[in-house]
């Protein structure tokens, strides 16, 4: 069967006013240009969320990141709920920014996965190894148990769930995963989902995360379980996320 492409931008900690809004409107064109054969969002910082949703139609839009609570005494998070109503309808969950800088763990993960499903929101579910890791050949038993404690099983409705692979290495450094590399861990993710559920196995979006570029793109996506991508530093330039969108659509 095929499956929708996913491609998201992930800000992170960028953008003035001026800036998000020239980039929602870029990523809006783009997702109207790939019509239904990519699902195309942007995840802007919190505060840009109801600004960003105004502004676009055919785009989505992601939060960052989500509390693992729903209201009470968290000073500075954010509720799954309150990113619904400001015009989320889909969040990032253990980018491994949080996982590492804001010791996020797997239990605060599978926490806010279960809140986010609660609000309505669909899950990007955020895995990956760092360079160490892949270095000792523990790659597999990371994303695995990235995965096996955080979704729930049997998951909710499976359009609402995407995983990303993102070797924590290919983040921000220019050096993407091979072909190879990103296949062989997707392939072994859509056999982690098959021993589940084989409708799992044939819907659920696994997407690629590590210096995606315009240039990268187009042997990314042409790997059998490479299905979208969630892209950081390329989609502050409009032309390359869009050229990214374009690739997808055009792929398969
Ligand atoms: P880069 O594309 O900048 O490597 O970032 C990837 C990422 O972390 C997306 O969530």
């Amino acid at each position: 069967m095929t499956r929708q492409r996913v491609v998201f931008g992930n800000w992170k900690l960028n953008g003035t006013r001026a800036e998000v809004d020239a980039w929602a409107a870029c990523a809006d064109e783009a997702a109207a240009a790939a019509a239904d054969s990519v699902l195309v969002g942007v995840a802007p910082p919190a505060v840009w969320i109801e600004r960003v949703a105004a502004r676009v139609g055919a785009a989505r839009v992601a939060a960052q990141n989500i509390s693992e609570h729903a209201r009470g005494a968290h000073t500075g998070e954010l509720g799954a709920a309150m990113a619904l109503e400001a015009g989320a309808d889909w969040t990032l969950v253990g980018h491994s920014e949080r996982r590492q800088l804001y010791g996020e763990s797997d239990a605060t993960v599978a926490a806010k996965v279960s809140a986010a499903f609660r609000a309505g929101l669909g899950v990007v579910l955020c895995v990956g190894e760092t360079l160490e890791e892949r270095e000792r050949d523990a790659t597999w038993a990371v994303v695995r148990r990235q995965i096996d404690l955080a979704l729930p099983s049997p998951p909710p409705s499976l359009d609402r769930i995407a995983i990303a692979y993102e070797p924590v290495w290919a983040i921000g450094t220019g050096r993407t995963a091979t072909p190879e590399q990103a296949q062989d861990v997707h392939s072994q993710i859509r056999g982690w989902l098959r021993a589940r559920d084989m409708r799992a196995a044939a819907q659920v979006r696994v997407i690629y995360g590590g210096s995606v570029n315009a240039d990268n793109a187009t042997e990314l996506f042409a790997c059998e379980d490479v299905d979208g991508a969630l892209v950081g530093g390329a989609s502050l330039d409009p032309a390359q996320f869009a050229a990214i969108c374009a690739t997808a659509a055009a792929a398969r």
